[in-house]
């Protein structure tokens, strides 16, 4: 070909594309080598040592027991390609205010204690979309499986939760022994069973103010037991289930598992002396106190007026 055959423009032109596409590889490429890896995140290695810990309290036998914690877009980009969805996943219910929201949950018939040996397996970052009903699995869930069974009572509680402290971030479910055992034995009425876990230990009123909502036995991972789960918790971080377990919601994981663990500490004593004669007690006047020293407002009408 002589030289007055060639089009320069054209070669102009694929060297112009050639040098993008490079370009874009490279940006790609940076990117990606920026990125952290997931499991050196606090947000995650928090979450590990958390359904750890709640596996060592003996609270989440087999599956039992979820964890669902609300994590900042802004620390997600930090490890990964947002627009990389694996799969997504339909929730069955509606969370309309819950869409662009992203959460790290426990995955269904997962153990907690194998959560700390395969979190990629046993845990999922899910981001909500279409008004609450799908979920766009962007980590995690690497077997196959999906997230927890009582999504709907997490989601609908993260959003009511977030309606009363927009710093809420964290749902957590398990089974302690003691909270259960106590369900079979005590007045379900929510008054008498606050009551009863304040006068247990002296720091419950000081941890838990507002008391404890109780459900009565409902069938679990259903979007009714969501919604009551929700509507107990506008007025309370704690939500018993009868004969199930609990509900605490937080604004980090600390807080959440801190509030159950009061509340089982509360039930444990409650257990150990229940059969017992009664002969003392922390009284309504003493928690006053209380209320006055932490400067708190307890659940109104829980206690008896203040003696002028
Ligand atoms: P998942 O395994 O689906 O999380 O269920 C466990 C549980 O505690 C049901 O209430
Ligand atoms: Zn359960």
């Amino acid at each position: 070909m002589a030289l007055k055959d060639i089009n320069f423009n054209d070669i102009k032109d694929a060297a112009k594309d050639v040098a993008e596409k490079v370009g874009e590889a490279t940006r790609d490429t940076v990117e990606k080598l920026k990125r952290k890896d997931i499991l050196t995140a606090p947000f995650m290695i928090e979450m590990i040592r958390t359904a750890t810990n709640m596996y060592d309290h003996g609270w989440d036998e087999r599956n039992g027991g979820n964890i669902s914690l609300m994590v900042d877009e802004e620390e997600i980009a930090k490890y990964m390609d947002l627009t990389e969805v694996i799969r997504e996943i339909p929730t069955g219910f509606d969370a309309p205010t819950l869409d662009g929201k992203y959460f790290l949950v426990t995955g269904t018939g997962k153990y907690f204690k194998n959560v700390q040996y395969a979190p990629e397996v046993n845990l999922g970052l899910i981001r909500i979309k279409d008004s609450g009903r799908t979920a766009e699995l962007l980590w995690g869930y690497a077997d196959g499986g999906k997230f927890t069974s009582e999504l709907p009572a997490h989601l609908m509680s993260h959003a009511a939760r977030l309606e009363v402290n927009p710093e809420n971030r964290v749902v957590m479910h398990c089974h302690p022994g003691n909270l259960l055992a106590m369900t079979y034995v005590h007045d379900l009425d929510e008054k008498a069973f606050t009551r009863t876990l304040w006068q247990m230990c002296t720091e419950c009123i000081v941890v838990f103010p507002e008391g404890v909502n109780v459900l009565p036995w409902m069938l679990c991972g259903t979007n009714e037991i969501g919604v009551a789960t929700a509507e107990k918790m506008k007025t309370a971080r704690l939500v018993v289930w009868s004969q199930h377990g609990i509900y605490g919601a937080g604004k980090d994981l600390d807080e959440t598992f801190g509030l159950i663990e009061t509340a089982e500490k509360a039930a444990e004593i409650y257990m150990k002396i229940a059969h017992l004669p009664l002969l003392n007690t922390i009284t309504d006047e003493a928690m006053w106190l209380l209320c006055d020293r932490f400067e708190l407002t307890p659940r109104e009408g829980y206690l008896a007026p203040r003696q002028a």
